[in-house]
């Protein structure tokens, strides 16, 4: 079913492509009607977006800390605690709706919209998280206009998750400017 008046939600492919490209806004263009069955699904994915986050910086944090860096380790830390948090509220909405949150772990990398990497260097890492950051701020910008006001339960969630990704992006490119004076 098309509706002109919904915008789109990119894929996961594009949403990366863009994330790794200088891009602010969102491509808006008309899809669908959203339903529960469809929010659930959008839901899916950003469970999985945020699992792969919490994975991610995990690795980060614990790794981090062989190459003498604890402020970096530090803040890897909070993130991925954050990212939990993101999770947890994200699996709390699906079944509010009547889903069944995924967690398995097959098929994860392929849901999630944010990459999983572990690089060795410290400077790969922050800029590894970067990118996912900005997938995630891109990705609930648009999920936030396409909710709009059919799910603001599902809307506020979003705004909330997106307001503490923004911080996070600012943090690492704030570790990566840090970094690279050096
Ligand atoms: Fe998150
Ligand atoms: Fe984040």
């Amino acid at each position: 079913m098309n509706d002109v008046t919904k915008p789109f939600i990119s894929d996961v492919k594009t949403l990366r492509d863009r994330a790794r490209q200088h891009l602010a806004d969102g491509a808006i263009t008309p899809t669908y009607v959203g339903d529960v069955a469809k929010t659930i699904e959008i839901l899916q994915s950003v469970l999985a977006t945020e699992i792969v986050c919490v994975l991610r910086y995990t690795q980060h944090a614990i790794s981090a800390a062989g190459i003498a860096s604890e402020p970096v380790k530090a803040e890897f830390l909070e993130h991925a605690h954050e990212e939990q948090e993101h999770m947890n509220a994200v699996a709390e909405r699906i079944a509010q709706l009547g889903g069944k949150p995924n967690f398995n772990p097959e098929g994860l990398a392929t849901r999630s919209a944010s990459q999983y990497s572990q690089p060795d260097d410290l400077v790969e890492m922050i800029k590894e998280n970067l990118v996912a950051e900005r997938i995630a701020v891109q990705h609930y910008q648009e999920l936030i206009r396409y909710f709009g006001d059919d799910d603001p339960t599902t809307r506020a969630m979003l705004e909330g998750i997106l307001s503490v990704e923004e911080e996070h992006a600012n943090d690492m490119s704030d570790l990566l400017a840090s970094r690279v004076q050096k």
